[in-house]
């Protein structure tokens, strides 16, 4: 049986530094639990935007690899972020037999098959519950929770600067650049925070999750990605006229082994559950073969609700080794072949279309001869206003259609000289549970 657990922490960000705090309060308890002594011994501090406290200073290393090659440190905590050096480290760690505990969804979502595949052959742990909604234990939900079920899809609120942007836009009415400053200030956005704002950090969170949900590899090609920076109030208060209000969905869904991995804002029923998920919250609707419809809600990002999670890895993988239990996860070790994935061709969905048009006699119908010329069907018509020259909006919400014909009959109709802008096309979706 082990004396101790040591651990070495990468990084000293927002969430390290909650991390830290965290731990600290709970150390006695952690270390009765476990009737061995869970320590911090060191911190790799340099390059960090955050002072590092007095306290603190004792731990810290300039060099990552006074931690990588310190024999005594069982887990490596990893919270720099980013592609490199973190992959370097990471798998440098777990060549040294040293279990990993990592917020890193950008990571993961591009390399965590080769990743997992290294924690598999050198059989050491892996945790990464804090990749993916903050504070929601969604990834162990999945493992563990429904190991023996099946996930059919999951309707997801996976970035919460999207969403804190969004819902503040729909709710007070807000311009974009000044509410996504608030996101930034209150510590939620990225450091680059156009991977919030154009979905990739949603599409990073939504492969690692669909990996776990559907048992199969997938890259980032695979998921259908587009972002809110596009949406105008216009947009929302037309959608709100409908009944629907916009959110920035991650969409998994299993039809027969037929993947779909989408991330896009959406329209959804106003009525619906994710519909009144605001602000930095993030939430998961996961329907089940057996168990049916759940729900997971909670706070998407910041330091303690991710540290939360680190917290909950940490418990995890510790008890393990103090058990001498090296097993890694069983369900990263199924993930090995890959299912089909939808593309753009194999996709159907509703359509919301904002169309700038020429207020001019004869418009609608060159529209709608487009549309029915390419099998999309209309199923409700809305203009607002009147210019005598210049454009006027006209929305126009399809039934059902393949994605493809309808991305190519929007682009004759932007090509017909009645119209003077790009017609923003979202997607809608009726049925979230
Ligand atoms: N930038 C991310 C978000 C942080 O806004 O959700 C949590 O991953």
């Amino acid at each position: 049986m082990k004396k101790a657990i040591n651990i070495g922490i990468l990084g000293f960000g927002t969430v390290a530094s909650s991390f830290y705090h965290i731990f600290s309060e709970q150390k006695g308890e952690l270390d009765s639990i476990f009737s061995v002594p869970i320590n911090i011994k060191k911190i790799f501090t340099r390059g960090n935007s955050h002072p590092v406290p007095e306290n603190i200073k004792k731990l810290s290393v300039q060099n990552a690899s006074d931690i990588l090659e310190d024999k005594e440190i069982d887990i490596v905590i990893e919270l720099i972020g980013g592609i490199h050096p973190a992959k370097d480290f990471i798998l440098q760690a777990i060549s040294g037999g040293k279990s990993i505990i990592t917020a890193n969804k950008a990571l993961l979502a591009e390399h965590g098959e080769e990743i997992f595949k290294k924690c598999i052959d050198k059989k050491t742990n892996i945790g990464f519950e804090a990749a993916v909604g903050g504070g929601i234990p969604i990834l162990r939900a999945i493992k563990n929770g429904l190991a023996g079920d099946k996930v059919k899809s999951v309707y997801s609120i996976i970035n919460g600067t999207s969403n804190f942007i969004l819902s503040k836009m729909t709710k007070e009415g807000g311009k974009f650049e000044d509410v996504l400053k608030k996101a930034q200030e209150k510590g939620y956005a990225e450091a680059d925070p156009s991977l919030d704002i154009n979905g990739t950090d949603s599409a990073h969170k939504l492969a690692i999750l669909g990996r776990l949900a559907f048992s199969t590899s997938l890259s980032m090609k695979d998921v259908i990605i587009e972002g809110i920076e596009n949406i105008t109030q216009l947009d929302i208060s037309f959608a709100k006229e409908l009944g629907y209000t916009i959110k920035l969905l991650g969409i998994l869904k299993d039809e027969d082994s037929k993947i779909e991995i989408r991330v896009h804002p959406t329209l959804i029923p106003s009525s619906s559950l994710l519909s009144k998920i605001d602000g930095v919250f993030n939430a998961f609707l996961v329907n089940t073969k057996f168990a049916g419809p759940l729900s997971l809600t909670g706070y998407g990002a910041g330091g303690n609700p991710t540290a939360s999670a680190v917290m909950g890895d940490l418990m995890e993988i510790a008890s393990r080794l103090v058990n001498d239990d090296s097993h890694h996860d069983f369900i990263i070790s199924k993930i090995k072949n890959k299912l089909n994935i939808k593309t753009k061709k194999d996709i159907i969905s509703r359509y919301y279309l904002r169309f700038s048009a020429m207020d001019r006699p004869g418009v609608l119908s060159k529209i709608s001869g487009i549309l029915g010329e390419n099998s999309i069907s209309i199923s409700s018509m809305l203009q607002k206003g009147r210019k005598v020259e210049g454009s006027v909006p006209i929305v126009i919400t399809t039934h059902e259609a393949n994605e493809e014909e309808l991305f190519k009959s929007i682009a004759l109709c932007d090509k017909l000289d009645v119209i003077s802008a790009k017609t923003m096309v979202l997607r809608i979706e009726d049925k979230i549970e």
